[in-house]
């Protein structure tokens, strides 16, 4: 059987195509940058950004289960006042979950943006009902509201 040069032809140029495509997903993807940490965004620049108004803004979702003045009663969630720097689930007179209680986290603006993000994920088997906050900008800006709000 013979080949006709024009099936070859079609052929070469077929893998010339497909290693022309092959080279370009080959190239590195996204625009990261060099600032930006593992999850693909720099959260220092983005607190240092933040508009704290929208922040209190967001905390209207909060507020219904969370306090955040010094001596202020727990609700359906802890208070939270001085709650950076604080384990996890040690304020006094509120019934956590083991899983918190257990997590080990330290709230700092990083655990609490992960927290934020997917409570359900960042400590599995918490009582928090709350889906979270998808927009990394928005976790920044509720983080430094909330950093003044509870006497950071
Ligand atoms: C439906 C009620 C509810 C909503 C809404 C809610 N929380 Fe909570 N939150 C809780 C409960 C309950 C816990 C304790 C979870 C546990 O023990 O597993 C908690 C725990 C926390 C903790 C850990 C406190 C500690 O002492 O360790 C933080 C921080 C927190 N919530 C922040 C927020 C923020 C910020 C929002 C708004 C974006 C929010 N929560 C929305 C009920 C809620």
């Amino acid at each position: 059987m013979q080949c006709s040069p024009k099936v070859s032809l079609l052929l070469l140029s077929c893998s010339l195509l497909l290693a022309a495509c092959g080279g370009r997903n080959e190239a590195p993807q996204g625009g990261t940058g060099p600032a930006a940490g593992a999850a693909g965004y720099d959260l220092e620049a983005l607190l240092a950004s933040a508009d704290p108004k929208r922040g209190e803004t967001l905390f209207l979702q909060c507020r219904a289960c969370h306090s955040v003045g010094e001596g202020e009663p727990h609700k359906v969630g802890p208070n939270l006042h001085g709650v950076f720097g604080r384990r996890a689930g040690t304020q006094p007179g509120f019934a956590y979950s083991e899983a918190l209680k257990e997590s080990g986290v330290t709230w700092t603006p990083e655990t609490l943006d992960r927290w934020l993000e997917r409570p359900s994920e960042f400590i599995p088997g918490n009582k928090m009902v709350f889906i979270g906050i998808r927009d990394p900008a928005d976790r920044a800006a509720l983080i430094a509201w909330l950093r003044d709000a509870t006497g950071a």
